[in-house]
């Protein structure tokens, strides 16, 4: 299964990424946008974060120069024909990634293998709902994909020897480091990583400490680089809200419940960095 034409379905800030990382390691990358105002959006951030590595003095200019050459964005889902993989980084719905998986079943070549970047929808559903369940896999990205180095791969049920090992090849060419994860909730590092960040909203409620000391705490104290609450607002407090609650839903066990605090957070639009305000505020 030879890999040199890409495809990424939503170029969000994880899609954008993925797309970057895909068309940075030499990948024909087509990345497809539903909405062409977040498409010019998601390239401009591309863009961007390759002229401030060209400015860091991390990213060569001719570096920079192929990526960019590499990379087209496209609202037709269609111009993924060509396509020996694509990766789905929309909208968390199984029937959103269901319909989008359908409409190009009807488009690309039977070997094209599918992989989703869903942070914790079971992989196993989604690959079941396509033409191809064997030919499908979870490859889950951590943000900033640029500068994260991990990538976990996720076999389906149904995910073929074959397929999990060209996947697991394709995450090692993007100069990534792949573990294998289970098809659980959280895979690996969300299994862990969510209950501590819902923990630190727990005791935060309970009066362990101002948000400030308590980041200041596990970043000076353990050498996290972001304190949990810095951390909740990267990630969006929407996102951790919706995974809490998928693996709550699964797991049934208190450590993924999401904190009542949590819940009116989302609820009153305060999801983090995006929204200006988590719990920090920032300069829109
Ligand atoms: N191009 C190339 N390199 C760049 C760059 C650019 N545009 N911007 C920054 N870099 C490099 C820097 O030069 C630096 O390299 P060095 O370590 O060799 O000096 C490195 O990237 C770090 O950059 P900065 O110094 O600007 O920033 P920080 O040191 O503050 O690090 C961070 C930023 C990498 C985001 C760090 O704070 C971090 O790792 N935070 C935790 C992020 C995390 O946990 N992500 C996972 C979230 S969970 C998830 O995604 C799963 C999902 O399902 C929810």
């Amino acid at each position: 299964m030879a890999i040199k034409t890409v495809g990424v379905l939503g170029c969000g800030l994880m899609g954008s990424g993925i797309a970057q990382v895909c068309a940075g390691a030499g990948y024909r990358t087509i990345v497809r946008e539903v909405d062409e105002a977040v498409l010019k959006k998601g390239i401009a951030r591309i863009e961007k974060f390759l002229s401030d590595g060209v400015a860091r003095g991390k990213v060569t200019a001719d570096a920079k120069t192929s990526t960019l050459g590499n990379l087209t964005g496209t609202t037709t889902i269609e111009d993924l024909k060509d396509c020996d993989l694509v990766i789905e980084a929309i909208v968390e719905s199984v029937e959103a990634k269901t319909d989008t998986f359908a409409a190009l079943d009807a488009i690309v070549g039977d070997s094209t293998i599918y992989c989703s970047n869903t942070s914790s929808l079971c992989i196993t559903e989604l690959a079941a709902k396509t033409k191809r369940p064997d030919r499908f896999a979870g490859l889950h990205f951590f943000n900033p994909v640029p500068l994260m180095k991990l990538v976990e791969v996720i076999r389906a049920l149904t995910t073929s020897d074959e397929t999990y090992q060209a996947v697991f090849a394709f995450a090692q060419s993007l100069g990534k480091e792949p573990i294998t994860a289970p098809d659980k909730p959280g895979f690996i590092v969300n299994r862990l990583l969510v209950p501590y960040l819902l923990d630190a909203i727990r005791s935060y409620e309970h009066g362990l400490g101002t948000v400030e000391d308590i980041d200041k705490g596990m970043k000076l104290g353990t050498g996290y680089p972001m304190g949990p609450f810095t951390l909740l607002d990267f990630v969006g407090l929407d996102t951790t809200y919706y995974i809490a609650n998928i693996m709550f839903d699964e797991y049934r066990e208190p450590a993924y419940a999401p904190p009542p605090l949590l819940k009116r957070m989302v609820l009153a639009g305060r999801l983090g960095r995006k929204s200006g305000q988590g719990f920090y505020k920032y300069d829109k």
